[in-house]
């Protein structure tokens, strides 16, 4: 099937108890190892591409590696998604650049600001075809250019968000509930520490969440910042030269809990990084005298495979979902 947009895949997602998993790509072997991954568990699957990833790749080279993704694996729906749009000029060019779905993230506007320009995001999306995801609350951490410092983050307001989607019209939201972006989510000071010496964050608001899905009952609310930071990765980093103290990340069953209830996307793209960033670490460490990108990335590719393969099966819910 050619690409789709996230309407149908959120439908279903809602009903079914499940998320959609939205994973960030920069090159080949990332888009690879996902759609492998989506493909064999018959998984839908969001391939998103932040403003970074459009100046370090190309638009265009992005667009025809998503294409040839969708044609290797033509049994399952996949949407191509610009993540964390910050104007309307951003998207409008990749709504006209073949994209299915657009986040136009104003969070850090004032609320008036945010309508306005979401509701212009969405009348030119609609009119092509294209869906729109939107922001209301700011996280902690780093989203492309800004940087949110722990502890200056707001969780969304839940007595906004009808008024924010019935005057913007947006196909879904992204609400803040205590996730963060990066592998350091949280400060030493905002975790407790467990035997293992290792950093457990807070919990997500789930009393946030219940109050927002009350408002904006049958709408998709999308999670950013969710990578989980798994401790088997930051210490392979760690194994062999890298330097991660503390990178933390969000549990895995609280995420599973989210899926279950109306968050029908989840975004990762750190822990994908991590596990790349890992593997490259070993295989330099253990082949010093190799230097073929092709050995090296290799392995790089299939930790990312069997990471999405695991977000599918144990976090999402969405194998065997098309
Ligand atoms: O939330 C942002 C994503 O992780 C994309 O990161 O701006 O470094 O491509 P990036
Ligand atoms: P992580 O940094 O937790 O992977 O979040 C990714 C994200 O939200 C992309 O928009
Ligand atoms: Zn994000």
């Amino acid at each position: 099937m050619p690409l789709v947009t996230t309407t149908e895949m959120f439908k279903k997602a809602y009903n079914g108890g499940y998320a959609v998993g939205a994973f960030n790509v920069n090159n080949m072997e990332i888009v690879q190892g996902i759609t492998e991954a989506a493909g064999e568990l018959n998984s839908p699957v969001i391939l998103q591409v932040s403003k970074g990833a459009r100046a370090y790749a190309n638009h265009t080279y992005l667009v025809k590696l998503v294409e040839a993704a969708v044609a290797e694996n033509p049994q399952i729906p996949i949407a191509l998604h610009l993540d964390h749009g910050d104007s309307f000029e951003l998207c409008k060019s990749c709504i006209d650049g073949g994209f299915t779905s657009v986040m136009i993230d104003a969070s850090s506007k004032s609320f008036e600001d945010n309508i306005a320009l979401t509701k212009q995001v969405v009348e030119y999306a609609h009119a092509h075809g294209v869906v729109v995801e939107a922001e209301l609350g700011t996280l902690a951490g780093i989203e492309d250019e800004v940087c949110v410092e722990a502890g200056n983050e707001a969780y969304t307001r839940p007595e906004e968000v009808e008024e924010f989607v019935a005057r913007t019209g947006c196909d879904s939201l992204a609400i803040a509930i205590g996730t963060s972006h990066g592998a350091y989510k949280f400060t030493a000071a905002q975790c407790t520490r467990n035997e293992e010496g290792i950093l457990v964050p807070p919990p997500l608001r789930f009393d946030v969440l219940e109050e927002i899905v009350k408002k904006l009952p049958g709408f998709p609310i999308v999670l950013h910042g969710s990578s989980s930071v798994p401790q088997e990765f930051v210490k392979m980093v760690n194994a062999y030269g890298g330097n991660m103290p503390d990178a933390v990340g969000i549990p895995e069953s609280q995420l599973r809990e989210a899926a279950k209830l109306a968050v029908c996307k989840i975004n990762i793209d750190s822990d994908i990084r991590l596990a790349m960033t890992g593997n490259i670490r070993k295989y330099f460490a253990e082949n010093p005298s190799h230097f073929d990108p092709r050995q090296y990335l290799k392995p790089a590719r299939q930790a990312v495979k069997e990471m999405v393969a695991h977000k599918i099966v144990n976090v999402l819910g969405s194998d065997n979902k098309i």
